[in-house]
This record gives C-alpha cells, structure tokens and sequence, in this order.
C-alpha cells in the first residue's frame, strides 16, 4: 500500500501557518541587542526565550545515530508527542485510534480529550499482537495505531513481522512507543524510518536515562510529520533548563550505560527471585526496567506491600493481567527489601 501522509492529516492542519516566534526572525542574523521579544533585558541566566527549534539538543541527539535533524521532533515527554499526534490526524468526533490493551494509558486519555473513540483490540493471551483482528478492525477513519514495544505492562516486546506487517496493511499512522527500548537487547525501529513513510518512533529521557523532571521526549518519523508536529507544538515547548540539562545528561554516556546494565542484571535477579516465591503464580520476561507478575491474590499482596512502605503497579484489572502487579526495577537494596518481605508473606 502506499501511504500518503497528507491523506491522513486533518484538512485544517495540513496548512497551518506556524506561529513564527521573535526568535526565529532574529536567527541567523548578528544581532547584538534584542529588543525584539519583550524579555527583561537584565541577565539572569534564564531572562530570554529558549530556542523554539531545541537545535543544539537535536544535535546532540542524533550525533551517532544514522538520523537526520529533519526527522526528529521533541516534546515536553513524550506524552506531548501522543497529543500532538490525535490532534493532527484525528479530526474530532469523527475519527478513531486503535490501541491494543493492556497497554500505556495516555494514549486514550489524549485520544478522549479529542473526542476521538477508541478501538481496542486486546493482545492474545501471550501478549502478542492480534494482527488479524486489527487488520479486520481497522478502516478510513482509523488514523493511528499505538504499538508499545516493549509494552507496558507486560514488558515484552512485539514480532518485528507483525509489526512490518501493519506497518505495510494498514493505512494509518503506526507509532512505536519505545520508551523502555534501552532496556531491551532488541534493534529500535528507529533504524526503519526510512523505509515507512507512516512510522512514528516515540522514546524518552524519563526511564534509562534517569531525568523523567526535565520531561523530553523524541519523536522519530518521516519529515512531513515532524514538519507538521513541529507547526502545531508550542513555540516554547521545551525550556531552557530541560534542553541544557538534556545536553548535558547525554554527554555523559558512561554513566547512563552503567545504569542499565546494573537496573538490567537486577530485573533478571528479580525474576528469579520472585519465581522462587510461593504467594507468585508466575513471573513475566520483561525487555523493560519494570516485571509483570501473577501473584495469588495481587489486591492482598499490593495492601501488604504497601503497609510494608512499598509501593507497585496494580494492574489485575488490565485484559488477561489478572491478580498481576507491576513491579519497577529498583536498587539493589530497593530490590532486596522487596523480596525480604515477600519471602515471608504466604496468601
Ligand atoms: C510506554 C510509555 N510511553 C510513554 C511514557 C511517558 O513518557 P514521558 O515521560 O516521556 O512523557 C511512559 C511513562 O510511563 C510509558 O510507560
């Protein structure tokens, strides 16, 4: 199939005008005194707009990575990408995204906020994707697809060929969110982008790369995408301390990786411990920071956690997640307390 962009884009959005900012006139030109944006003309580090286009940061984001500038955008999380995405494929009322339960929760509450119904095709029973039924499911007013890959909850990730597969039947917007994807041994989609016109790549700084308060998330698509993302996101999206402090936490490389590693060979600790124990009925594979787990009775073993001080993911009421908690990789000694209190609780 052959997917054009623009036939999936509201009409009113495909030829916005984006609100062009002071800083975007005075760019490039040596200017030496702005008077130009009203600021404070007194320097306190932070007394001018930051830059709307986040340039220096996007550098720095695609430096070793085969992908252009044109095919990144960022947003304030990577919840902002979700929302900008409803708001510039689905018309209001009319049309729908499609999700595939149990699975991240912001995807239909941005698809609710603009009126856009749901369509949720559960995953089978061993967390795979039911690409038949979304197939059967899907039609023209379907405009986007979320796949969340590893998923949250479950942790696993998806079938690359039922993904490619999807990604070639379906005529919409197919977005993998890979926020835990530096988690997973697996390749990112990212590498793909040029192959699918209607791929959306969503990834984050919150989770491995520890600074889920400065809020920025990536949104890795073709450039008609990101041009349109970037046409209707706030000028300011990102302030000036989440992109220093961006830059600066991708500098340091070393200890992003150390981090992984450790919260990577303590979620396989974790597994087995918590397979170990008795009140647990089984304990899901996960590619992510966080394990799914079936306990004997979630709801009981959540308040005991809690009356212990610890605090998990209840999703017992997710489809075919029954009496499972979530569980996030911690520290060493987060970890450890964890399993000291689940060793002796019997339910
Ligand atoms: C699958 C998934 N996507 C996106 C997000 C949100 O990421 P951000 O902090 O970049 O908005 C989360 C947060 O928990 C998540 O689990």
């Amino acid at each position: 199939m052959i997917i054009n962009i623009d036939n999936l884009l509201r009409d009113n959005i495909k030829n916005i005008v984006p609100y062009s900012t002071a800083r975007d006139e005075s760019k490039g030109k040596k200017v030496e005194i702005f008077l130009d944006a009203n600021e404070n003309p007194y320097n306190t580090a932070l007394n001018r707009y930051p830059d709307p286009k986040q340039q220096k940061l996007k550098e720095k984001i695609v430096h070793n990575q085969q992908i252009s500038i044109k095919n990144l955008f960022l947003g304030n999380g990577s919840d902002e990408v979700i929302d900008l995405l409803v708001r510039a494929f689905c018309t209001p009322g009319k049309d729908k995204i499609m999700i595939h339960p149990p699975t991240y929760g912001m995807y239909q509450v941005a698809a609710q906020t603009n009126d856009n119904e749901v369509v949720k095709i559960n995953l089978t029973p061993d967390f795979q994707l039911d690409v038949e039924e979304i197939l059967k499911q899907s039609n023209d007013k379907v405009k986007i697809f979320f796949i969340c890959s590893p998923n949250n909850p479950t942790g696993n990730t998806f079938k690359v060929t039922d993904i490619e597969r999807l990604l070639t039947k379906m005529n919409a917007i197919i977005v993998v969110d890979e926020a835990y994807v530096n988690f997973s041994e697996k390749p990112s989609w990212t590498k793909r982008l040029l192959e699918f016109p209607n791929l959306v790549v969503m990834q984050t700084l919150s989770k491995a790369w520890g600074v889920a308060g400065i809020r920025l998330g990536m949104g890795y698509a073709s450039e008609r995408i990101v041009q349109v993302l970037n046409s209707i996101k706030l000028p300011y999206n990102l302030n000036t301390l989440t992109q220093e402090t961006a830059i600066n936490v991708l500098d340091n490389i070393e200890e992003y990786r150390q981090k992984v590693e450790t919260i990577k060979a303590e979620r396989e600790k974790l597994f087995v411990e918590l397979g170990k124990l008795p009140v647990v009925q089984k304990v899901y594979p996960s590619d992510a920071n966080y394990i799914l787990c079936k306990f004997n009775d979630a709801n009981a073993t959540y308040d005991y956690l809690m009356q212990k001080g610890i605090i998990v993911r209840n999703r017992s009421t997710q489809p075919n997640c029954e009496n499972c908690l979530r569980i996030t990789v911690g520290t060493p000694s987060d970890n450890e307390i964890l399993i000291k209190h689940l060793r002796v609780y019997f339910i």
